[in-house]
């Protein structure tokens, strides 16, 4: 296993996902984590994160000194470079032309973590401060023009830093130097793989449940889907999946969700459909205010949960689908405060059970939707794109009827057919329609019109945190127009969101 040590780096989840890329395990933990613990897990290989700070700020992250006398290799990234050479005795100091963006590095192709690459190498620099002196036993194996100390070597200690970013894709061969990192330095043996992982999960799954009996909130998005598919071919029958349609799904989802989990499906598990559709609509009626509905919405989620668990009675484990990134954010203590989040499967305050499965905790989104193919989940459950717990309730501005989610139900699924029919989905993070609040004064036949405008959004995203609005080729948007305001009663305007976030964010409540 390689560790991944924080120091608050913005990319600290894209190395380990390039790490297991190569097929080698590999964990993120801050950098707070004792000798001790890093002991305990007894790595293979060490990588030091980038991070914003200057290693000689007062409070700036550092890690103890003896953590270089564990005998394990060590690639220390950009902030983590510095901070290896300033640890070890070298210089970092300002530099005094900061490098942002590809640059043109020279790499010394002798050195064990440059095997393969080209001698003139792209790289992604992001750097003000740089090491101006490596430390002494260390050579310098690259620079460019103003970075004297582009990456450093001591292979005596399996020591190495670069002060570029060998994760990030513009880092043209940079899987090139990790996987040199981690097959030829550290030693590992890229056996870890989706097939072994997804059995040895089952196995020991089914050891830790033994009878017991398991709960699932089964949401019909990726992460539950496929938390529950692991889980009935775990336990078969032990286990029942609640699918709460709170009648804010997309067009057919529930019935999609029911095919496939139900009696009819491949699944030999317990399936509780719960049409709670009219329950949501009352709760909703009258109410505007964004994160009012969230909140409607989120806990009424939990209220109908909580009562089909009753019925259930107590059940020794309950399901949620964490997965990896949310264990790194909530472990790092980031937080995103611009809309108060609802996952399908939020923890319920009166089901009787005594301990959480998450049998995903440990995989990226890539890596889950991989587990779900390895286990046979029809593709479009697996390729889904992200859907929001609180569903098409915040794609509807203002107040959700029922009426509206008809109209955008209906104009999502034209949108969608349009868009798959084009092929132009494969570089989209999400796309949909939305329904704006606004009416307006049109004509159709030779009457005037007072209906609705649907907005349209689609983004390019590599992390949802930031996106931009995707170029969708005119043709499709045209098409995807004429159908929505021909075959969707109630719409006579359709608009582009051509916003990225920030300022804007993707959904839009
Ligand atoms: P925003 O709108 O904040 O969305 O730019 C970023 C990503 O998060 C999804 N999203 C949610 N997912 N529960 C979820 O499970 C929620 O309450 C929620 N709100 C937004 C959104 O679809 C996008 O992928």
């Amino acid at each position: 296993m390689i560790i991944v040590l924080d120091f608050g780096g913005q990319y600290n989840q894209l190395i380990a996902r390039r790490v297991r890329e190569c097929h080698v395990y590999c964990e993120v933990h801050p950098h707070t984590m004792t000798l001790e613990q890093i002991k305990e897990l007894n790595p293979k290989g060490i990588i030091f994160t980038g991070g914003p700070n200057s290693v000689y700020g007062e409070d700036s992250p550092t890690y103890q000194k003896e953590i270089f006398e564990l005998g394990v290799p060590i690639l220390g990234i950009c902030y983590g470079s510095q901070l290896m050479a300033h640890i070890l005795g070298g210089k970092v100091e300002t530099a005094p032309v900061s490098e942002y963006g590809k640059t043109e590095v020279d790499v010394n192709t002798s050195s064990v973590i440059f095997e393969g690459v080209s001698e003139k190498t792209i790289c992604w620099m992001s750097h003000t401060d740089y090491i101006a002196e490596a430390p002494a036993g260390f050579k310098v194996v690259a620079s460019t023009p103003v970075c004297p100390v582009a990456a450093m070597e001591c292979p005596e200690k399996k020591f190495y830093a670069t002060q570029f970013h060998p994760e990030v894709m513009h880092t043209q061969e940079g899987i090139t130097m990790l996987s040199n990192f981690v097959y030829k330095v550290c030693g590992c043996s890229g056996d870890w793989k989706m097939d072994s992982f997804v059995e040895s999960t089952i196995e020991q799954l089914r050891e830790k449940i033994g009878d017991g009996k398991v709960l699932c909130a089964l949401s019909g998005g990726v992460d539950s889907s496929v938390a529950a598919v692991m889980l009935a071919k775990a336990v078969g029958k032990q286990l029942t999946c609640v699918f709460v349609d709170h009648g804010l799904l997309r067009k057919n989802e529930g019935d999609e969700v029911a095919a496939v989990f139900g009696p009819d499906g491949p699944y030999d598990l317990n399936f509780v459909r719960v049409n709670a559709q009219e329950r949501f609509y009352s709760k909703l009626a009258g109410v505007t205010e964004p994160e009012a509905k969230r909140k409607i919405i989120g806990e009424e989620f939990i209220r109908v949960f909580e009562e089909e668990a009753k019925k259930i009675g107590a059940v020794d484990f309950l399901v949620q689908g964490t997965i990896y990134p949310d264990v790194i954010e909530s472990g790092l203590g980031k937080s995103a405060v611009i809309k108060s989040h609802h996952n399908v499967g939020g923890l319920p305050d009166y089901v009787d059970f005594k301990e959480i499965i998450e049998p995903l905790r440990l995989l990226f989104k890539d890596e889950v939707r991989n587990a779900g193919r390895e286990l046979g989940i029809p593709e479009y459950l697996v390729s889904r794109q992200p859907f929001p717990g609180p569903g098409l309730g915040i794609r509807i501005i203002g107040e959700v009827t029922e009426e509206k989610v008809h109209i955008v139900q209906d104009a999502d699924y034209i949108y969608r057919e349009e868009i798959a029919k084009a092929g132009v989905d494969k570089d989209l993070g999400q796309y949909f329609a939305a329904l704006t609040n606004m009416r307006s004064v049109g004509v159709m036949g030779d009457g005037r019109t007072y209906d609705y405008a649907i907005a349209l959004r689609a983004v390019t995203t590599s992390d949802f945190m930031t996106a931009e609005s995707a170029h969708i080729p005119w043709e499709v948007l045209e098409k995807v127009t004429n159908r929505i305001v021909n075959e969707v009663k109630g719409v006579n305007r359709v608009l582009y969101d051509c916003t990225g976030k920030p300022p804007a964010t993707i959904e839009f409540e």
